[in-house]
């Protein structure tokens, strides 16, 4: 089963999807590390986002591998070093949707998203376009929304927690502006899919979402087991009739005689 988590950033998509996946027991992937860890090599080598042809050499060069750490969450390889601190420095923070844009890029990642999902049977990925552009298969689509300024003193939080020390002017900025180049970039822009799930954090603490994501996963699994039985159902009756037809008209093969019963029907 893959679950696609999309959403704005800070909405809480990275923790929630972890929390999510420790409780069913899914791989979990934060699709947003692959384009942090690029970025973060693009700009330790000096490339710019405006240099797509030096940016795309780059990613002929570039192993870029999510494993998994000791409380379930992400850790990010790049070229074997572990690299996941620095995937938020504010230097990566500023420039990653910038880099995130490049059709190259976008190419580059959707393919380690994909062998990324060949891991584990079932997965949750987190991003932007995960449910719109890399698994519009997706089983269950879940979109996470939260109003700005929440998500603003959110992040804030957090990175101070992480010993950095953020001010909430800037954090509010950054966000705004990674908003806005989300949704309005050419490629793979954040939309709402159709057949997705909005939930908004606005007003809900983490273990409140915890509980409604768990809800939501546990509706669509009842449904899915009924849509199954029902099929299962269908498909009995269709055997039967089949069996029926067997049975009144055996098949000759040779000297046997061949009746559903061969056929373990
Ligand atoms: O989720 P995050 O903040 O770590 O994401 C970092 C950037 O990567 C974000 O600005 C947009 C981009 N991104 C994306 O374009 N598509 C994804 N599936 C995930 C992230």
């Amino acid at each position: 089963m893959i679950i696609a988590i999309d959403g704005v950033s800070g909405a809480g998509k990275s923790t929630m999807s972890n929390q999510l996946a420790k409780t069913l027991g899914f791989q979990f992937v934060s699709t947003g590390m692959f384009y942090r860890a690029i970025s973060l090599n693009a700009i330790e080598l000096g490339i710019s986002p405006t240099e797509e042809d030096r940016v795309s050499d780059m990613l002929q060069n570039i192993s870029v591998r999510i494993g998994k750490n000791y409380d379930g969450s992400n850790i990010c390889f790049v070229n074997g070093y572990d690299v996941t601190s620095q995937l938020i420095d504010p230097q990566v923070n500023f420039h990653v949707s910038e880099y995130a844009q490049l059709p190259k890029v976008r190419k580059f990642v959707r393919n380690l998203q994909h062998t990324q999902s060949t891991l584990a049977p079932n997965s949750i990925f987190e991003g932007r376009d995960i449910g719109s552009v890399v698994f519009p298969d997706a089983d269950l689509k879940i979109y996470l929304t939260c109003a700005l300024e929440v998500r603003a003193q959110r992040r804030t939080e957090q990175l101070k927690e992480k010993g950095k020390q953020p001010v909430y002017k800037d954090v509010l900025q950054n966000l705004t502006k990674r908003d806005f180049e989300d949704r309005h970039r050419k490629l793979s822009p954040l939309v709402v899919c159709e057949d997705a799930i909005v939930v908004d954090t606005t007003n809900l603490t983490q273990d409140e979402t915890l509980q409604k994501l768990c809800q939501i996963v546990e509706a669509k699994q009842t449904y899915e087991k009924i849509c199954s039985r029902q099929l299962c159902l269908a498909k009995n009756s269709e055997l039967k009739i089949e069996t029926k037809k067997f049975q009144e008209k055996p098949m000759c093969k040779c000297t046997k005689v061949y009746t559903a019963k061969d056929f373990g029907l």
